[in-house]
């Protein structure tokens, strides 16, 4: 059976978990909203007709998943984390495949990075089965809003919150963790055409024994002040260097950054100020599938600056679930701007997304299990339950 089947008003979920099976409630929406064409989706403006729910009580623990109706939060003013932003996100993505089936990518992946992001905050550590189980059963209850078009998916957007209203510093004694959904197209405007990043010395993102690996809602807010600055000079994103030295690459905006100078392909290494992207993963891992010389180490802006100068720096690109990948096509520091690849996207660059959207799209096999199909679950009416 599966979650198609699902036509009680008011039912639930279950799921046959390792431990113990898991009851999730539904309530469906009485007015269900109408879906944007596919041709009309941007990144993160419309969401589906439901949201997951679980919440934490300090003594209690989890309790209460359930599936809602879209909808917004009644929090007090004085709630914790609109003070002191104890939380934490991920972000991926369901694919409706040239087969109809819809698929998660690497799922159990992103619950594993949420659990680990929640631990950096002090958050209560949750089920990755859990996690696992909201994502099939949202994107279950809402997969009429998969879009199909070449390009589009479903966002999700799990998420966890300190809810107490409290006023003093110290971990929240309770927490909401939500998945809300989002039908999408392109992250950038420019889709996968180049864009151009201005490498900074004057602003930080992270510093080593911060929070610069978890997926938490303040390194999105001391993102904001360097990205505005360099929209104002003509460049779509920052290029973060480290925070000590503010010499060595970090991130590009909220991506990974890879490059390629001569055949060698470089990323700096997960030292704990960037976060452990798994596009960066799957990059790394198809780059090995494919006999390329792919290196994990620091690399410094200046050898960057003097590989474009020379010429050999060929590509560069950032990595992320949302765009994918983003070629770079000019990249700028101090007073100097160089063109990578004449701006254009590179080869390589252009095969790497080529050889991830196909396993999403289930149009190329997928060797290593990235893709999860929809799991299938029993419903069952409430009072049977
Ligand atoms: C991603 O590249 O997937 C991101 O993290 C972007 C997101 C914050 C919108």
């Amino acid at each position: 059976m599966g979650l198609a089947l699902i036509d009680d008003r008011d039912g639930f979920i279950w799921f046959d978990g390792a431990s113990a099976p898991t009851a999730i409630a539904v309530s469906r929406t009485p007015e269900p909203k109408v879906r944007p064409a596919d041709d009309n989706l941007q990144f993160g403006t419309v969401f589906t007709d439901h949201m997951f729910r679980i919440d934490y009580t300090e003594g209690r623990g989890w309790h209460d998943p359930r599936i809602v109706p879209y909808q917004a939060f009644d929090f007090d003013p004085a709630t914790a984390v609109l003070h002191y932003a104890q939380a934490v996100f991920d972000g991926l993505k369901a694919f409706r495949g040239v087969d109809g089936t819809i698929r998660l990518f690497r799922p159990t992946k992103h619950a594993q990075r949420l659990v680990r992001s929640c631990e950096k905050l002090c958050i209560p550590a949750l089920d990755p089965e859990l996690i696992l189980q909201s994502f099939h059963a949202l994107v279950g209850i809402d997969q009429a809003w998969v879009p199909g078009k070449p390009g589009t998916a479903l966002y999700l957007r799990p998420t966890v919150v300190a809810t107490e209203p409290f006023l003093g510093v110290r971990p929240s004694n309770t927490y909401t963790y939500f998945l809300i959904a989002s039908p999408v197209g392109s992250y950038y405007a420019e889709g996968i055409n180049p864009v151009k990043i201005l490498a900074t010395d004057k602003y930080v993102r992270a510093v080593k024994g911060g929070m610069g690996d978890a997926k938490t809602a303040a390194n999105y807010a001391a993102s904001i002040y360097a990205a505005v600055e360099a929209k104002h000079l003509g460049f779509t994103q920052v290029l973060w260097l480290d925070g000590v030295e503010h010499r060595y690459l970090d991130e590009v905006g909220t991506m990974n950054i890879m490059l390629k100078i001569g055949d060698e392909i470089i990323t700096p290494p997960l030292t704990g100020t960037i976060l452990p992207g798994v596009t960066r993963d799957s990059i790394l891992t198809l780059c090995h599938d494919w006999g390329l010389k792919a290196s994990e180490r620091p690399i410094a802006i200046e050898d960057v600056m003097a590989a474009a100068r020379d010429g050999s720096l060929v590509e560069m690109w950032g990595t992320g679930t949302a765009a994918v990948v983003s070629p770079v096509g000019e990249l700028g520091f101090r007073d100097e701007r160089v063109i990578i690849n004449g701006g254009k996207t590179g080869p390589l660059t252009q095969k790497l997304y080529d050889a991830i959207v196909a396993i999403q799209y289930a149009r190329a096999a997928d060797p290593h299990s990235w893709t999860m199909p929809l799991r299938t679950s029993q419903t069952r009416k409430t009072a049977t339950a």
